[in-house]
């Protein structure tokens, strides 16, 4: 395996919209995450990943982009981004872009132009088909956010396709003129000096060009087109040609946002000789439980599914490839709420113990804003306080639709909503959370008055400083970043127990998911010599026996054996 950079890295996800406000407009910008690039070195980590802030009308919050070149008026001007880079490399820390390529904004310059005619120049940057001869969209795919994935344009009487809403129109990448366009693009962003791109839904870009309807899932209105845009034909023959004419001549980091993904298509992906990303994200872990209407329904789910999964993927791209780590993101519940326990009595220790479980595993990890405080769910008790469009079509579509009952629908937002994620960093107990001087673009979640940054600093026990420790175990131990990972007590349905080897040293993790005490129990044929406790979120008598001991509620403990 060979050693890289960004395989030893922690990354940092920043939401600018949410992340902090320099100018009392209610909106995150770009000097309020340079005011606040002290604390991310405080907290340790090496990249920060900043969601797209390019030109966009924001129907999808800036993953509709109406001009690459340029920075949301929102967020500021480029000299502020310039600033942005120029003071984040001042301390070290690195800038990944958000690339989102699979489609642009409708009011793109490409897209005015491409749906002004059919023989427009820029026609074909887009996909373009003709009506059914009854008038109906050329096949049943339904979008991401709802309705049919194909929009109706009366100035050239065709369909134009998005996968997302109908202001994200998809580029057509079978033109190479397109390509030419984006790698240009890219290169001319990373001759700024940014350090890599997180892209965008990138394993979407290849569409099977014979467009077939998908089949229509129980329940559901629209067919499912993913066999024919997920992991399309010609996907790995793009992404090399990117990889060859703008990734290969960069020391950058790169990861790709790839719903559907497997861990047969990630080793295509990821292992270097292939030459195409270093990472991807997969959904597996963060789709557990999801029921007829994906996460509208959410059900339980079991600690063995989830260990099944992480093991999965850790095993599986041990040889070839690497591992992106995250529980959370913008499009994603809290992970505290999600897989730990966000109750008063445990939010703290079950936060400490899956920021555990994940930062021990092979691969990159990745904390969201908010979740080294222990940011949780919000619940506004009206759907007109969400400002999430997947939210509000989602409600639309299932309660207006008669699928689902306005209750149940709450219920499930509560719980899986974006916009759990969204609600302003809390930075103190201060009016709006000390986010904003204005009014916020969308509400605070009301338990800012105890949870927020300025707390978790004042507090030596916090989860904040557990996340700095984390990161600096990461920074002083070679076997957290290239230990050879191995399940114990697999059919465990509390405790979640790990080993990760390398040389003559044994990391072993422990977690209870639980709020029980369950017994851990080390398996006979692990031995060694010596043991030492790296990390816990309970206080361990060092001298612990560790073949069989009793652990507390979302207990976790990491020690370094040697044999
Ligand atoms: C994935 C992004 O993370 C999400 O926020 C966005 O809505 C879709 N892709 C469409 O760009």
């Amino acid at each position: 395996m060979n050693k890289a950079w960004w395989k030893e890295a922690v990354v940092y996800q920043i939401y600018p919209r949410s992340f902090k406000d320099s100018n009392g407009d209610g909106i995150g910008d770009l000097q309020g995450i340079i005011s606040k690039l002290d604390y991310l070195n405080k907290l340790g980590i090496d990249v920060i990943w900043l969601c797209p802030v390019y030109q966009s009308p924001n129907d999808d919050n800036g993953y509709d982009i109406s001009d690459y070149y340029q920075i949301m008026d929102e967020f500021g001007t480029m000299d502020d981004f310039d600033q942005l880079l120029a003071e984040a490399h001042k301390r070290g820390l690195k800038v990944m872009m958000n690339l989102v390529v699979n489609h642009t904004s409708d009011e793109h310059a490409w897209f005015i132009a491409s749906r002004s005619s059919t023989d427009n120049d820029k026609r074909d940057y887009y996909i373009w088909k003709k009506p059914k001869p009854d008038g109906s969209p050329p096949n049943n795919w339904g979008a991401a956010f709802g309705g049919s994935a194909w929009e109706y344009d009366e100035q050239t009487g065709e369909y134009y396709l998005h996968l997302f809403s109908k202001k994200q129109p998809d580029l057509n990448w079978e033109n190479p003129r397109v390509r030419q366009d984006i790698y240009e693009m890219m290169k001319w962003w990373l001759d700024k000096g940014v350090d890599g791109f997180r892209m965008d839904v990138i394993n979407l870009i290849s569409k099977d060009q014979n467009f077939p309807d998908g089949v229509v899932p129980e329940g559901h209105e629209y067919g499912d087109g993913s066999p024919f845009y997920m992991n399309g034909p010609r996907i790995h023959e793009f992404l090399q040609e990117m990889n060859r004419e703008v990734l290969s001549k960069y020391d950058i980091i790169t990861v790709g946002e790839m719903p559907g993904v497997d861990t047969e298509q990630a080793r295509l992906y990821t292992a270097e000789h292939r030459r195409e990303l270093q990472m991807v994200f997969h959904f597996e872990h963060v789709s557990l439980g999801d029921g007829q209407y994906g996460k509208w329904s959410p059900g339980e789910w079991k600690l063995t599914d989830l260990k099944r999964i992480f093991s999965k993927w850790q095993t599986e791209l041990d040889q070839e490839g690497w591992n992106s780590l995250y529980w959370s993101n913008h499009d994603q519940p809290r992970a505290v709420s999600r897989f730990g326990n966000d109750s008063e009595e445990y939010r703290e220790v079950s936060a400490k113990m899956l920021a555990t479980c994940l930062h021990m595993l092979k691969g990159t990890p990745y904390i969201y804003q908010g979740e080294e405080i222990g940011m949780t769910n919000v619940r506004f008790e009206q759907i007109d306080d969400y400002r999430d469009i997947e939210t509000l079509n989602a409600y639309r579509d299932l309660v207006q639709g008669g699928k689902l009952s306005h209750e149940a629908m709450m219920k499930a937002i509560h719980e899986r909503s974006r916009d759990n994620a969204r609600t302003p960093m809390q930075w103190n107990d201060q009016k709006h959370a000390g986010f904003t001087t204005g009014t916020p673009w969308i509400a605070v979640n009301p338990n800012y008055k105890s949870i927020n940054v300025e707390q978790a600093l004042n507090d030596p026990n916090s989860i904040f400083y557990y996340y700095q420790k984390l990161i600096q175990l990461r920074k002083t131990y070679d076997v957290i970043v290239y230990g050879q990972y191995r399940l114990i007590m697999e059919e465990d349905e509390q405790i979640y127990a790990y080993l990760r080897q390398l040389g003559n040293q044994t990391l072993l993790v422990i977690t209870n998911f639980s709020e029980e005490q369950p017994v851990f129990r080390l398996p006979d044929n692990v031995t060694y010599s010596s043991k030492q406790l790296l990390i816990s979120n309970y206080n361990v008598d060092e001298q612990d026996e560790i073949r069989q001991t009793k652990l507390r509620p979302y207990e976790a403990r990491v020690y370094l054996l040697t044999t």
